[in-house]
């Protein structure tokens, strides 16, 4: 795991559970200035243009906004969003495990700015280190100064809870991340209306990324113009890319915003394994679009990979060197998503169980031509047909496949 950037894994900021430690590194100097001007924080994240990094790089202070506008009833929800479950995501869980309280200072510093009494801590099940490090950090969060002041400064007690999630991934949606903390079932609600206006118990609801969060400190200590120079060319910040498959040195990197990647890959992931040539990179996780060699060049922000037509996501990049066959990668990968599907959405349940079942049947050498053009009027058909998100990112991922790895798609009926 590397830090380049010095930004949230600064080494300073990686002690841990250790709430002393962390105050040396400055720790609770963002909520003493937020102490003094709360609403200044929504202003800050706005100029900083900080983006939602739990994959839509929805501008952040726009929810914000949305939140800090509606009244209690009785009482305002924030969400910090740990259920991390897609294929090749594993950035949240390292700042959990070792920066929990920069995590904790950012979810206190959204609450502040927006008026929110409630953070839930929403965390994957199955990240045991994650849970215990964030636990732990929590512990020492009750009672303390820091946390007084900061309900003071809010006028009413701010509360402060974990939740394990569900294990599922589909849990990690916002809306049924809400559903699981108000103690169902995690199937994602139908939009509008939006968490900011009827979201947990029907209050206003901030649902947020843990790495979002994780930024706010920072961003409050050091100001907008700080951070918007950490990013490259017209990209803000800094990011955490997951980098895995088959590279050298595979981890989390946290690089500026825009590092291209060809650098996420050849400078700092070590290139290659046995020095292959690659073939493609699954982006977002998988559900995603594809890149190729053709893009090496693109910067790795939400804008330059729009303009080619694919999108962060995560920042989670899965590296196929050649010599891999693409169609047995996305037959994997929609198993997984088809077994993500939560069923309530007719179109979801069997238009992944569909792709997954033709794309299983042409990877075994048994599919037909009018396989193919099947699952082309599918990837055509499903997106937007679903209550949540899952369907479209499935129906990307099959298509960029489609368009870039036709011939082996070919190749295989025969
Ligand atoms: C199927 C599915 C799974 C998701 N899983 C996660 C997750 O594990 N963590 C996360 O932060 N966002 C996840 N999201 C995105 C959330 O719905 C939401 O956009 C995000 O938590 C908002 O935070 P941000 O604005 O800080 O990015 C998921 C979305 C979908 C459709």
């Amino acid at each position: 795991m590397e830090s380049l950037n010095a930004n949230l894994l600064h080494p300073r900021q990686r002690v841990g559970e250790s709430m002393p430690r962390w105050r040396e590194a400055d720790g609770g100097e963002a909520l003493r200035l937020a102490a003094q001007d709360p609403a200044a924080v929504l202003a800050t994240v706005q100029d900083a243009d900080l983006r939602g990094l739990g994959g839509s790089g929805f501008p952040v202070w726009r929810k914000w906004q949305a939140v800090a506008s509606e009244a209690p009833r009785p009482d305002k929800y924030l969400v910090c969003n740990g259920n991390e479950d897609e294929p090749g995501t594993f950035k949240d869980r390292l700042l959990l495990e070792e920066t929990p309280h920069q995590v904790i200072e950012g979810a206190l510093l959204a609450a502040l700015a927006t008026g929110i009494n409630r953070i839930v801590f929403y965390i994957n099940p199955d990240l045991p280190r994650s849970l215990a490090a964030l636990k732990a950090a929590l512990a020492q969060w009750q009672g303390s100064d820091m946390l007084e002041q900061a309900s003071a400064v809010l006028g009413r007690p701010l509360t402060m809870t974990l939740v394990p999630g569900s294990g599922h991934y589909i849990g990690g949606e916002e809306t049924a991340a809400m559903e699981w903390i108000e103690g169902k079932f995690p199937f994602p609600r139908g939009k509008p209306p939006y968490p900011a206006q009827f979201g947990i118990h029907g209050c206003p609801t901030l649902i947020n990324n843990i790495e979002t969060l994780a930024n706010i400190p920072a961003i409050v200590r050091h100001g907008a113009d700080w951070f918007r120079n950490l990013g490259i060319g017209h990209a803000t910040g800094s990011k955490l890319y997951s980098l895995s498959g088959d590279v050298l040195h595979p981890g989390v990197y946290e690089l500026p915003m825009g590092t291209t990647l060809h650098d996420l890959i050849f400078t700092h992931g070590g290139g290659l394994l046995s020095g292959k040539p690659l073939k493609a990179v699954f982006t977002g996780g998988p559900s995603n679009t594809l890149l190729t060699p053709a893009d090496l060049d693109v910067g790795l922000d939400f804008e330059s990979l729009r303009e080619r037509g694919a999108n962060l996501g995560t920042g989670a990049m899965i590296v196929v060197s050649e010599g891999t066959g693409i169609v047995k990668r996305v037959a994997e990968y929609m198993r997984f998503f088809a077994h993500s599907s939560c069923g309530q959405c007719v179109s979801c349940k069997t238009g992944t169980a569909t792709l997954s079942r033709l794309i299983e049947r042409i990877d075994t050498g048994r599919g037909t031509a009018d396989d193919l053009v099947t699952i082309e009027s599918l990837c055509r058909m499903l997106p937007g047909s679903g209550r949540c998100h899952l369907v479209n990112g499935v129906a990307q991922l099959v298509d960029s496949s489609f368009r870039h790895f036709r011939h082996e798609y070919q190749q295989a009926l025969k």
